[in-house]
């Protein structure tokens, strides 16, 4: 038993800056089935926000003038197509890239049940190979915010690429202050199934604080009853309108308009999130 145990005390130490954990995640076929029920619970905002806040956001996004009927929009990391489904709806011709087959299926059932012409794509958004293609492109929930300086400036150059002159990258990015209200707690439960596992077991979860890099790391040490251990990481580098804004710059972009969440609400300092509507330049 106690060899079981020698990979958690490797793996609880506090890892490098990006080190990956386990490489599947968004599209591990059990893990994947639990996270598309988090993105349609409408009791919590886990995996995407509830219904009513999407609305809202659809709304301002459209009445502020960023997003109009008829603009190609790419919904990176569509997941179930909770934002491409709405914007569909208000005449946009969208793209939804999502890594998730089990998502991307959700989605493409529910296209066609509403008679929704949408392109859904089961691919890596790091993949994409457009050229002045989109108007608008989309990328909700902080997604940015959990990838390397490296991969994130790789990240803006493709949504750069894909973007028609002028077009407007729209995106949220979590703060500092809601990290320090939110970031993992040291804590571990036995589970008899769940989020991770569909049978019998434990997590290890932990949290790393990498204060000079405005960083997170929420770890997840899963160990099955037959003593198979796994790690996931999820990094969370966070933002402030300063540091997002010089990123923007460097990447090509211009921050036209700032607010603390897509649905609209003003800018202000300490917010949790930061949202953010970029021109292409
Ligand atoms: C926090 S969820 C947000 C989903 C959606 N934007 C929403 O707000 O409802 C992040 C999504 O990004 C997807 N994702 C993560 N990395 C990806 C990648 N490299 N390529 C494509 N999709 C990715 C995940 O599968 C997941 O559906």
């Amino acid at each position: 038993m106690l060899h079981n145990l020698l990979p958690i005390f490797s793996q609880s130490l506090k890892p490098p800056l990006f080190e990956p954990g386990e490489p599947r995640f968004w599209d591990d076929p059990y893990i994947s089935k639990s996270m598309l029920e988090a993105h349609l619970n409408q009791s919590h905002d886990g995996a995407s926000r509830r219904n009513v806040e999407i609305e809202k956001t659809v709304r301002h996004l459209i009445t502020s003038g960023f997003l109009k009927t008829g603009d190609r929009v790419l919904d990176l990391g569509c997941g179930p197509g909770l934002y491409s489904s709405r914007l569909c709806f208000e005449c946009m011709k969208v793209t939804g890239i999502d890594l998730s087959r089990r998502s991307i299926d959700y989605a493409r059932v529910q296209a066609e049940r509403d008679g929704n012409d949408i392109d859904y794509i089961c691919a890596d958004f790091f993949n994409i190979d457009y050229k002045e293609t989109f108007d608008a492109v989309l990328q909700v929930y902080g997604e940015i915010c959990t990838f390397s300086n490296e991969k994130r400036d790789l990240l803006l150059s493709l949504v750069h690429r894909t973007l028609k002159d002028n077009g407007i990258f729209i995106f949220d990015v979590s703060t500092r202050e809601l990290r320090m209200r939110e970031g993992l707690k040291n804590r571990w439960y036995f589970s008899e199934g769940g989020f991770w596992r569909p049978g019998r077991h434990l997590v290890l979860e932990e949290g790393f604080d990498y204060p000079e890099d405005d960083t997170w790391l929420n770890q997840y040490i899963i160990m099955d009853e037959d003593g198979t251990v796994k790690v996931y990481r999820l990094w969370l580098h966070d933002y402030s309108f300063e540091t997002i804004s010089l990123t923007l710059e460097k990447s090509g972009f211009r921050v036209e308009q700032a607010w603390n969440s897509l649905s609209g609400e003003s800018y202000r300092k300490g917010g949790d999130w930061i949202a953010i509507a970029a021109r292409k330049v």
